[in-house]
């Protein structure tokens, strides 16, 4: 099938089968085109949450399949890459990150989105990048926090709140490789650009940002200041949608493209999300393969955490 057969075959079965096909910011630009919703973490468990849908295509990587699974355990939740995993969620195993509990039992546990069902099963309360601050603020300031697993988000928390969160030693392989100095380089040659900066970047990355905010909030920002010129230090698929909603406004990823055929490091993609094409979307509609499960006692202690989240974002 050539490109515009595939949109119109998972169109069509989509509809025979009352499906809803999800996706997050760092897809490809034709899966985010043919999707019935796009968005963050936060913003595609908040639409599993209400969606009527007998199945989801949740393209995106397994955690996020996950979550939907555990909102919707009556739905069918299929990736279409069943291999599209997330090294943030891998840096921290469900057996480790239990003993790093059990050391600090006074420790109310917060874990970022971006972990294992066993892991949201450890935990107090689930948190994305959009509302971590939000929800680290509702609680009380002498509290005890352990946060996982990312050290840079954690890190940036605690410096927005004033806390002192103990912090889990993970990290994402996308965003810890972009650098101050390429930065510093892109400001040099674009003085007068704006740079947006995701938590999941090092702090001195973050320190050079003039906005940091969860992949939403970077567009958001973008969206309501099209005027301005923008240094993107985030997955480059965010850069899709921010291109279509503010045509005229000129983003540059970091690093940047390479133009005239030249072939960039495209080291601002994330090999897991990458995973996921329209012919696998296709695919696993068709044969309902790639289906999500979670173990229901692990299911039954992870929704409460996550629920937790949705109250308080
Ligand atoms: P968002 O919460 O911004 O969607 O981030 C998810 C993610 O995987 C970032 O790398
Ligand atoms: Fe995980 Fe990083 Fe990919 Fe996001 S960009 S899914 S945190 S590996």
């Amino acid at each position: 099938m050539n490109s515009s057969e595939l949109v119109e075959a998972i169109s069509q079965l989509r509809k025979e089968k009352n499906a809803v096909i999800m996706a997050h910011y760092y897809q490809t630009g034709d899966i985010q085109d043919i999707a019935d919703f796009i968005g963050d973490s936060l913003a595609l468990a908040q639409q599993a949450s209400k969606t009527d849908a007998d199945i989801i295509v949740l393209c995106g990587v397994h955690f996020m399949g996950e979550t939907a699974k555990i909102i919707c355990p009556d739905k069918k939740v299929l990736v279409p890459d069943i291999n599209a995993g997330c090294s943030l969620a891998d840096s921290c195993p469900a057996d480790e990150f239990e003993k790093f509990v059990k050391a600090h039992p006074d420790h109310t546990v917060i874990s970022y989105v971006n972990t294992s069902a066993a892991v949201k099963a450890l935990t107090d309360i689930v948190v994305t990048s959009t509302n971590a601050k939000k929800i680290v603020d509702q609680l009380p300031i002498d509290e005890k926090i352990i946060f996982g697993p990312d050290r840079n988000l954690g890190g940036y928390i605690n410096s927005v709140t004033g806390r002192n969160m103990l912090l889990w030693d993970g990290a994402c392989h996308v965003h810890e490789q972009f650098s101050a100095e390429a930065i510093i380089e892109l400001k040099n040659t674009h003085k007068d650009a704006v740079v947006l900066a995701h938590p999941e970047c090092k702090s001195v990355v973050l320190k050079l940002a003039d906005v940091v905010g969860s992949t939403q909030a970077l567009l958001n920002y973008a969206v309501k200041n099209p005027d301005k010129k923008y240094i993107v230090a985030t997955e480059s698929g965010i850069l899709h949608e921010m291109r279509k909603r503010c045509p005229d406004t000129e983003f540059i990823p970091v690093p940047p493209e390479v133009s005239e055929g030249g072939v960039g490091c495209m080291c601002n993609e994330c090999k897991y999300m990458r995973l996921n094409t329209m012919q696998k979307i296709y695919d696993c509609l068709l044969n309902e393969t790639n289906e999500i499960n979670v173990d229901p006692e692990v299911a039954a202690k992870a929704i409460i955490p996550i629920k937790r989240m949705l109250q308080m974002s």
